[in-house]
């Protein structure tokens, strides 16, 4: 008998969304879990985000249950120790003197970037520094887009892996979503960059309107798609691992105005309410499959071997 083990990948590492910067205000404090692993995000008073581990090398309170900032550090809510942003320790109010060892004491610290209106932390299984960027949107700064996201979220139980492999799986748009043609597209790999074309000229009253959507994905966690054509919408699909074999999926979508107004309806609109309706089909099929290490594939399944290899790149173990 084979392990009953779903998945036997390990959490890949890469850039992943932890929430919008318009929720963490300075002198917020949040107990967070991401990557099977307790943490606190805070932001000081002068701005500063932080991801630290959550629990304090004192006496092992967690830092984001009742943790407040103080002189821009987060004070942890047992015995009021201060830790700085970077981990390490301000002050603890009642010592005479701060020992050597809290002295050399450092909290591990996620390197984070707030880009896109977004908070990005970086994971890496072996707290390796980042290797690469977040990809930067210059959308949300251009006034003819519109300057809010329209966000979704959905909690999934599934490895992060098999989500990301719904992009290359050609039959599945067919026979789960009810795609009328067979989807066709074209995917190429850059470094730690997956790209993907899929032309989608559209019939409309006035004819037939070239269109085209481009997908991007940098590292397994930032990933975007843009829809161009008779309307332009951008859509990040930014998925976090929360456990090894749980993930959260935010979709963040910007519309193009027209005739300087967001529009309400119309194509985007449809395209925002196809997306939403095609990650509802898909739950079922992530929750409940187990990955196929060795599939039995058709010449049309589309380049899902392709896809693992590049995908393979970002988990740290060999063995994994
Ligand atoms: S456990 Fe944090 S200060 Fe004591
Ligand atoms: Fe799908």
């Amino acid at each position: 008998m084979e392990e009953n083990k779903r998945y036997p990948m390990p959490i890949p590492f890469g850039w992943y969304c932890v929430g919008q910067s318009k929720d963490l205000e300075p002198g917020d404090v949040k107990p967070v879990r991401y990557f099977g692993q307790d943490q606190v995000l805070f932001r000081t008073s002068t701005g500063e985000v932080a991801m630290l581990d959550a629990y304090c090398p004192h006496l092992g309170a967690h830092l984001g249950h009742g943790g407040i900032i103080t002189n821009d550090c987060i004070e942890c809510p047992f015995h009021a120790w201060r830790w700085k942003p970077d981990g390490t320790i301000g002050e603890i109010p009642y010592a005479n003197k701060i020992p050597p060892r809290a002295k050399e004491t450092q909290i591990f610290k996620y390197p984070t970037v707030e880009e896109n209106k977004l908070i990005y932390a970086w994971y890496h299984p072996k707290g390796e520094a980042p290797t690469f960027d977040v990809q930067v949107h210059s959308e949300l700064k251009d006034p003819e887009w519109a300057d809010e996201w329209d966000v979704y979220e959905y909690n999934v139980g599934c490895h992060i892996q098999d989500m990301a492999e719904n992009a290359v799986d050609a039959a599945h748009f067919v026979y789960v979503h009810g795609v009328v043609s067979y989807p066709d597209f074209e995917v190429s790999y850059d470094g730690h960059k997956r790209i993907s074309i899929q032309k989608a000229d559209m019939e409309t009253p006035r004819g037939t309107v070239p269109g085209s959507i481009t997908s991007k994905s940098s590292g397994p966690g930032d990933g975007f798609t843009k829809f161009e054509g008779i309307c332009d919408t951008l859509l990040l699909g930014l998925t976090t691992p929360i456990e090894r074999e749980e993930v959260i999926i935010r979709f963040f979508f910007l519309k193009k105005k027209v005739n300087g107004e967001v529009p309400e309806g119309g194509v985007a609109a449809a395209i925002i309410k196809d997306i939403n309706k095609q990650v509802k089909e898909d739950i079922p099929i992530w929750e409940n499959k187990k990955f196929a290490n060795q599939p039995v594939l058709c010449d049309r399944d589309g380049p899902i071997a392709k896809f693992r290899r590049h995908y393979a790149t970002f988990y740290a173990n060999e063995d994994a």
